[in-house]
């Protein structure tokens, strides 16, 4: 399927999706994420790719929404289109983990993209912020409630309040990037990391993602039951035999359902 706003191509197991408008910071304007709606549902239904990367370009994993194209919304337009719902939230709702793999700005929806991703692998040069006070408006793809979670209220009001970045190694810090790598080894590195992930037993995997997700909806007892249930199925699994036989064995498992 031809895109206009994104290149899709597939290494191995691992699906990688790189936003690319160039010209605009890869600005995330309506044609965009319709495009990476398409791409995901893609991805989602084939059964070669376990892993999905997503990334931008070194300058910008994207800049934001896009403002030229909502600088003049009114706000019965915002209101009736349900203006960012439609087509962002896919991310959140994909089964196979996505990795952001981010290098230079990741702004406003921009970081709010890479937030709704599995984890963040950020580029030396990555900076992260929530810049929307500077153009009169707030986060309005989740913002305000991600960055909190991830790094806390003090450093979550001071950058939505006063719009200032933060750089990679303070992301890392503060918990919100997993791991930080040399720039020009970014997407290869993010690769790799998903192509291990690609590996691993998919219902295992598909699992694993809805039982770290559930700690953010639920309280600590009922997330832990729901986790307890989750592993007792394993054992129905033919992968959960193979991974400890070959454990057991000392050799490398041989999962079906990959
Ligand atoms: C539209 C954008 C854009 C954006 C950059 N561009 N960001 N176009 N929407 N969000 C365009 C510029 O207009 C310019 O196009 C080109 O990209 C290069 O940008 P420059 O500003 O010339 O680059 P530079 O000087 O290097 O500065 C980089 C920057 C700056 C610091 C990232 O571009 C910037 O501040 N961008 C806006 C960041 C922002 O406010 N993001 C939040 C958006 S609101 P031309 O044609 O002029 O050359 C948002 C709300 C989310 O995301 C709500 C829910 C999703």
């Amino acid at each position: 399927m031809p895109y206009e706003n994104i290149l899709v191509e597939t290494r191995g197991r691992v699906g990688l999706i790189t936003l690319n408008r160039p010209k605009a910071l890869n600005a995330l304007c309506v044609g965009l994420i319709k495009d990476l709606g398409a791409a995901l549902d893609a991805f989602e239904a084939d059964d070669e790719v376990g892993c999905i990367v997503l990334t931008g370009s070194e300058k910008a994993f994207a800049a934001g929404a896009d403002i030229k194209e909502m600088a003049d919304k009114t706000y019965m337009d915002a209101y009736l289109q349900d203006f960012i719902t439609v087509g962002w939230q896919r991310i959140t709702t994909c089964r196979k983990p996505i990795i952001a793999a981010v290098a230079g700005y990741a702004l406003g929806g921009g970081c709010e993209i890479a937030m709704m991703c599995d984890f963040i692998i950020a580029a030396e040069n990555a900076k992260f912020g929530q810049p929307e006070i500077t153009i009169g408006t707030i986060p309005g793809s989740g913002g305000t409630q991600r960055l909190t979670r991830f790094v806390g209220k003090s450093k979550a009001m001071d950058m939505c309040l006063t719009g200032r970045q933060m750089d990679a190694a303070e992301a890392e810090r503060s918990g919100l990037v997993s791991r930080i790598v040399p720039a020009a080894d970014l997407v290869d590195e993010a690769v790799k990391i998903a192509d291990r992930i690609a590996g691993m037993s998919r219902p295992a995997v598909y699992m694993t993602k809805e039982a770290v997700n559930a700690s953010y909806e639920t309280t600590l007892q009922q997330g832990i039951m729901f986790e307890r249930r989750l592993f007792h199925s394993t054992f129905a699994t033919e992968d959960q035999k193979e991974g400890m036989a070959a454990f057991v064995e000392k050799r490398q498992p041989n999962f079906k359902n990959r």
